[in-house]
């Protein structure tokens, strides 16, 4: 008996779905759920470190904005960080670093495009599990371009990824770590990052606009630069002029700090890890560590 408890235990993973904790098999999802039908939802991923949760509150700031953007109500956004510590207790995953995810969609009705007359109650869901990092900090992996045929509302975390998905196999297909998405000849932002690049020393990126999600890797990234005097520029970045880039590296949760080797093919500078990327990394690490 005790036997079958651990292994059930050990096989289905302790999820939160609408205010419960539960196996996730037994969670159900309602087909007229608009998350299902539209994509009608945000999500967020954050890191626990050694059982802490890297920046919880900027992660639900974003969401809580997100959800305003959509006019998705009734969900206890500020309630999702005791919902991530409940589930890292719950899992008591033999790991250092865990996924959180949560995702809030605005809930099941009848099939509708405006947003459903009456009150909806919105579908909660969030899990923790063992953290894969996408990318090699320490190697540096190569990247791929991809036009950026996304909406204008990137900065909304939407569950509407299919543009993202299709990046993303492109650049496997390709043998690259991650798509970036460049729109009129500059580069926005990796299908699941921020993208930076070094030119004489000076780290650049994208100014956050709608086509750019407010990445929190890249907030604390820019705050590290801050305190360690490396200086930055917050500014538009031509495709064009890369082939002039010292360095270039991608950041995000499920990559943390990478340097980017190549792009496209082609290696950025000598094509192993430069120094600026290698610098922020570590220092990523360090705080990220909370040391
Ligand atoms: N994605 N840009 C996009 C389009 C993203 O999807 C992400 C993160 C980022 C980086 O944001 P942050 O530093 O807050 O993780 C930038 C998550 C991790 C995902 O889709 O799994």
């Amino acid at each position: 008996m005790e036997m079958n408890h651990r292994k059930h235990a050990r096989m289905s993973p302790i999820v939160y779905f609408n205010g419960e904790f539960l196996p996730k098999e037994q969670v159900h999802v309602s087909p007229d759920d608009r998350g299902f039908l539209f994509g009608d939802g945000v999500y967020d991923v954050t890191l626990t470190y050694g059982g802490r949760l890297f920046r919880i509150a900027d992660h639900l700031e974003r969401m809580a904005n997100g959800l305003r953007s959509l006019r998705i109500e009734g969900a206890d956004v500020d309630g999702l960080e005791k919902v991530g510590e409940e589930l890292m207790a719950r899992n008591n995953l033999d790991c250092y670093s865990q996924a959180l995810y949560l995702q809030v969609t605005r809930g099941a009705a009848k099939r509708t495009h405006h947003f459903p007359s009456g009150s909806v109650s919105p579908t909660v869901y969030a899990t923790i599990s063992p953290f894969n990092r996408k990318g090699d900090p320490e190697n540096g992996s190569p990247i791929a371009t991809v036009p950026d045929v996304r909406w204008a509302r990137c900065d909304i975390k939407s569950v509407c990824l299919l543009p993202n998905c299709l990046a993303t196999q492109r650049a496997k297909d390709l043998g690259a770590h991650e798509a970036v998405f460049v729109r009129d000849g500059a580069m926005m932002e990796g299908a699941s990052s921020t993208f930076f690049a070094v030119f004489d020393g000076v780290v650049h990126t994208p100014p956050l606009t709608n086509y750019v999600l407010p990445g929190i890797t890249r907030k604390v990234v820019l705050e590290l630069c801050e305190s360690h005097g490396i200086p930055v520029r917050i500014a538009s970045i031509l495709q064009s002029d890369l082939v002039g880039a010292d360095e270039i590296f991608i950041a995000g949760t499920t990559s943390e700090v990478v340097p980017v080797t190549a792009m496209d093919g082609v290696p950025v500078s000598n094509g192993k890890p430069g120094p600026v990327a290698r610098r922020i990394s570590d220092l990523f690490v360090s705080c990220a560590h909370g040391e």
